[in-house]
């Protein structure tokens, strides 16, 4: 068992290294080289990186693939994908190809504002605290002004703080919530910065306030925290075209294809266990884009789930319908991200992803994004429904295998050969290799 220790923050990177070889590893010296090998060679940038966390010991590295001709709003774009899944920048490639030729993604941000809140507790009379509320309410703007001031010169700020009374159930908890407007950022720190000042507020003008008794005056604030569940920070995407024009390939008959692709959908709406596998196809899109342009993906997976739950039901993010003749796709989401701020100017894959997308403001990151998560799930539906998933993914796939074992460049192209016109299996690429080494 590996043994435990103190003080390892304080300990240099190459120490920190040493620590970890010495007490998790067989061979040592191995590990250290693995760990080392994925350092950069210019100081600067790797300092950089160190410095994104804590304990950095190296680099980790995802790829960066791009997805071209995805034609949204009547604008063409290129979107950069940061994922280690094998097929998904192909199968997103190859729906922003197909929709390109039929009218492209319709993409609208439908709202923006972002939720944060103040829990407390309150051991009182609850009409009391609702006048108290109301007599302070500008103080709440007041005092955050210096906070506010940037954000309200770019347009955005504190839109409204209500007082919300939670006690019917958890006895005495009551919150401030307030709505906010980022604008280009993500907006975690000027959320946070403004209820940690609301909360001070609320404690101090709690303790002058004449007419509260003296347990009363005693606010307990219990914590401040913005909320990523963001129902009102949303976007629409959409595609459509008259079914004949969805004939391609493998859909020879359309009409057939369009039908099964709505049943499909359906499925999801109504069966969780599809809904959390087809929602994760749209992620699949989603997390890739918000990755590559220094987004927290974390918050935007907990969000988009929540609201994938709302009414109660785990169901399907997106829908689709057959009517007059046209076939139409689509999806609203919640979407909470940033342009400027946090990672987008210190990454330096980051600032490139965003100036490939043409620096992007936020409202249209949302929309891209929405788009790579709307276009990941036309092509995994696609191919559920037309040829199974297999055969494209273990296609893609096939390099990864290909890569667990040592073979020759001369190897490696007899058995992509082989495999263009043979079904791709683990076992099937093993037994190949080992014919072709006999
Ligand atoms: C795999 O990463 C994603 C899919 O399972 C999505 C889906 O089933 O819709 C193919």
């Amino acid at each position: 068992m590996p043994k435990s220790v103190t003080g390892f923050s304080k300990l240099t990177k190459e120490e920190k290294i040493n620590w970890i070889a010495s007490n998790h590893f067989f061979n040592a010296n191995e590990a250290i080289q693995t760990i080392k090998q994925y350092w950069n060679s210019d100081a600067d940038l790797q300092q950089l990186h160190d410095e994104f966390i804590e304990n950095t010991v190296s680099n980790f590295y995802l790829p960066l693939g791009v997805a071209p001709n995805f034609l949204i709003n009547g604008k063409n774009h290129t979107i950069p994908m940061v994922i280690e899944e094998s097929s998904v920048v192909a199968a997103a490639s190859k729906s922003a190809k197909f929709w390109s030729t039929r009218g492209g993604f319709k993409a609208t941000v439908l709202n923006s504002e972002k939720i944060g809140q103040v829990h407390f507790i309150f051991e009182g009379d609850a009409q009391k605290l609702n006048q108290f509320f109301k007599g302070i309410k500008s103080k709440f703007f007041a005092e955050t002004e210096s906070i506010t001031k940037n954000m309200q010169k770019r347009g955005g700020g504190i839109l409204d703080i209500e007082l919300r009374d939670k006690t019917t159930e958890l006895e005495n908890y009551y919150q401030l919530q307030a709505t906010f407007e980022t604008k280009d950022s993500m907006g975690a720190n000027f959320i946070n910065s403004c209820l940690e000042q609301f909360a001070k507020t609320l404690k101090n003008e709690a303790e002058k306030h004449e007419s509260f008794s003296s347990e009363e005056k005693n606010i307990e604030v219990i914590m401040s925290i913005l909320s990523n569940y963001v129902p009102n920070c949303t976007v629409r995407v959409e595609v459509s075209c008259k079914v004949a024009e969805l004939a391609e390939k493998n859909i020879s008959d359309p009409s057939a294809f369009a039908q099964k692709f709505v049943q499909a959908v359906k499925i999801a709406e109504i069966e969780p266990f599809r809904a959390v596998t087809h929602n994760k196809g749209i992620m699949n899109g989603i997390d890739a884009v918000v990755l590559a342009t220094g987004n927290d993906f974390r918050a935007v997976e907990a969000g988009v789930h929540a609201f994938a739950s709302r009414t109660g039901k785990y169901s399907s993010l997106s829908h689709a319908k057959v009517e007059n003749d046209i076939f139409t796709f689509w999806m609203e989401i919640p979407l909470a991200l940033g342009t400027v701020g946090g990672l987008t100017s210190l990454h330096p894959l980051v600032k490139i992803s965003l100036e490939m997308l043409g620096n992007p403001t936020a409202h249209e990151l949302m929309e891209i994004v929405a788009v790579a998560g709307l276009a990941q799930n036309f092509a995994a539906l696609r191919s559920l429904t037309t040829t199974g998933i297999q055969e494209g993914h273990m296609k893609m796939h096939l390099n990864n295998i290909i890569n667990q074992f040592n073979v020759t460049d001369a190897e490696r192209s007899a058995i992509k050969n082989h495999f263009k016109t043979n079904q791709v299996s683990h076992s099937a690429v093993v037994d190949y290799i080992e014919s072709l080494k006999k």
